[in-house]
């Protein structure tokens, strides 16, 4: 400021030339500005600063994650919104306490342990404590930074964390509402592996009891056959007369009994024969399954698949059946459950109608063999054609289909290098399949 050895004022204003006044009035001109650009400066940094504790509030109270923010000392220094409202205590209350007082005791220690770790190492750490909160206590999963100062040096902490009870929660929700479609996969699963099963039940049952029926019925005429041929060799063993046997041979009826023997064995041979071809088509059914590929017949297998699905069938079908023998090379097992499927499907589509009629035909094409399931029901909506090989896509009540019939089939088609199709010809539904002829039978 003014320098000067007689300041105005002083009682020797006469010694005052005007240079010194006019040195002072600028010394003060200058001082004044001085002042006033400090001031602007002032309030300039005033303005920043309270537009710095605007940003700040607004975050502190705009995240749903918990944020705290603490001192050197790990003293609560400025708490998130969420916090407030998690612990139900302000932030004035929370400020100046030390930070591990905010957890559950049985999570002090780690909390302590965090804090020195990230003191020591100046990076951040992950700690999961329980926050002391309103309603108990809230697990969190924290993430521990370090707050450091133009040196380098740790001037604080700052905690972000989010509570695991939401997170567990969200991820248990997660995880049941896939174990609850895993269970509804399974069961749709088990239910189709289920019904065709029964299928296959209801065809196997009625099949054996024909031929069982036999066996039974030739083996009790044997039975009988068997005492009255005892009664006539007790009575030659006992020396009876010639006359005597004779009239016996007659009363028993020997002589025709004899004939009927034949015919009884016969028949019993028969049935057993029976029972032994349904157990060999049965064996070959279930299989073939991942069995080595073959050479075999289509038209030989087809026919058996369509027979099956007709024998376990209730309502009147008629099914025509015109096959040429055609060699191809695959598993014959996956084959018949092709055919099956596309019989099946044919047989529901049917159901309650009049007239229903269903068409198989197997013939060679080139160098292909082309099988053809057609049916005489409401035929594949328009709007339906591209979704049936979906898996799980049916139509049919739950409990009734599965809609892994067709997937399945057009699966096996392609591993057999061939291709499953739903064909144009109407009014009904049909499906034809192209499978690659076996070379020579080779
Ligand atoms: N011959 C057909 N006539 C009319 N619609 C058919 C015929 N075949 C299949 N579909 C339609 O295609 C759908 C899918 O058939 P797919 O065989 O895949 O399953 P599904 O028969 O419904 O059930 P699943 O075969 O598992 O018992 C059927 O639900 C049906 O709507
Ligand atoms: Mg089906």
């Amino acid at each position: 400021m003014a320098t000067h050895p007689h300041p105005p004022g002083s009682d020797s204003p006469a010694k005052f030339s005007d240079d010194a006044w006019v040195e002072v009035l600028s010394a003060m001109d200058r001082t004044y500005a001085d002042l006033v650009s400090y001031q602007e400066q002032l309030e300039r940094q005033n303005a920043e600063l309270q537009e710095m504790r605007t940003f700040l509030t607004a975050i502190l109270s705009s995240v749903s994650d918990v944020l705290i923010v603490a001192d050197r000392g790990a003293r609560v220094a400025r708490v998130s919104r969420s916090v407030e409202a998690l612990t139900g205590a302000g932030e004035a209350a929370l400020g100046g306490r030390p930070l591990v007082g905010l957890f559950a005791e049985a999570a002090r220690e780690a909390v302590e342990a965090t804090l020195a770790r990230v003191r020591d190492s100046r990076k951040g750490a992950q700690v999961e404590a329980e926050l002391l909160a309103a309603g108990g206590v809230e697990p969190l999963d924290l993430w521990v930074a370090p707050r450091l100062d133009d040196r380098g040096r740790v001037d604080g902490f700052v905690l972000t964390g989010r509570p695991l009870g939401a997170l567990r929660k969200a991820y248990a929700e997660l995880s049941e509402s896939h174990d609850a479609l895993k269970t509804a996969q399974a069961q749709l699963v088990r239910n189709e592996k289920l019904a065709s099963l029964g299928r296959l039940l209801a065809g196997v049952a009625h099949e054996l009891n024909n031929p069982i029926s036999f066996v039974y019925a030739n083996a009790h005429a044997l039975e009988r056959y068997a005492g009255k041929f005892e009664t006539y060799f007790a009575r030659v063993q006992e020396g009876a007369s010639r006359e005597e046997l004779i009239a016996l041979r007659q009363e028993l009826r020997l002589d025709r009994e004899v004939a009927n023997l034949r015919t009884a064995i016969e028949g019993a041979r028969e049935g057993a024969e029976r029972v032994r071809d349904i157990v060999e088509d049965l064996r070959r059914l279930s299989s073939d399954g991942s069995g080595v590929a073959v050479v075999f017949d289509l038209a030989q297998t087809a026919r058996t698949a369509a027979e099956w699905v007709m024998r376990g069938m209730k309502q009147p079908v008629v099914l025509t059946i015109e096959t040429e023998p055609v060699q191809v090379l695959g598993r014959p097992g996956h084959v018949q459950q092709v055919v099956m499927n596309l019989v099946q499907n044919a047989v529901d589509a049917l159901e309650g109608q009049a007239g229903a009629a269903i068409r198989l035909t197997v013939r060679p094409d080139g160098d292909r063999a082309v099988l053809t399931v057609s049916d005489n029901g409401p035929g594949v909506p328009e709007a339906l054609r591209p979704a049936i090989f979906d898996p799980f896509f049916t139509t049919k009540p739950v409990g009734r289909g599965t809609g892994l019939g067709l997937s399945i089939s057009h699966k096996i088609s392609e591993e057999h290098g061939g291709t499953l199709t739903l064909c144009d010809a109407g009014p009904g539904a049909c499906f034809r399949l192209y499978l690659p002829r076996a070379e020579g039978g080779a």
